[in-house]
């Protein structure tokens, strides 16, 4: 099995994290260091990447992943370049999110979970985003796309095409 390692920046990053907390409570470091090892491994993380978390903030690896497996944000297999993570969660269900999840499935042929052919878009399913006024909405990356409509989906996907 391959050694996991981050970069020096990424390393330096999660010890300044683990500071803010009293000593030994560097589990409270555990969210953001996920994010870090997230991003340091191409979007998602598999065993041996959480192990390595569990090493540098030295707790049990299930207590890792627990914490990883729990919150949606965390990817546990592979994923797109972009990851549309849309809520279907009440508010948003009332909106419309049914709708706007048919349409991205029908217009990537991909199922929720599932990524594109072309390896861009991964259609994940999200709860509750807090953002239940902008309904219905997805999460993309660290912005939000609310009051979404088949149209802008359609918008949006172009768009990231175009950058990608
Ligand atoms: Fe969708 Fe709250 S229900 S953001």
């Amino acid at each position: 099995m391959a050694e996991v390692k981050f970069s020096e920046e990424a390393y330096k990053k999660i010890q300044e994290i683990i500071t803010r907390y009293p000593e030994g409570k560097q589990k409270s470091a555990l969210i953001p260091a996920l994010h870090i090892a997230q991003a340091e491994s191409g979007g998602w993380m598999d065993v041996p990447v959480l192990d390595h978390v569990a090493e540098i903030l030295n707790l049990n690896p299930i207590e890792v992943y627990e914490v990883a497996t729990f919150y949606t944000m965390f990817n546990l297999k592979p994923v797109g370049k972009y990851v549309l993570e849309v809520c279907q969660t009440g508010p948003c269900m009332v909106c419309g999110s049914d709708k706007i999840i048919n349409h991205i499935k029908q217009k990537l042929n991909i199922e929720v979970g599932e990524t594109s052919a072309d390896g861009l878009f991964t259609l994940k399913p999200s709860e509750c985003l807090g953002a239940c006024g902008y309904a219905p909405m997805m999460m993309l990356g660290k912005n939000y796309k609310e009051h979404l409509t088949v149209e802008k989906v359609d918008e949006l996907i172009e768009e990231l095409r175009n950058q990608a």
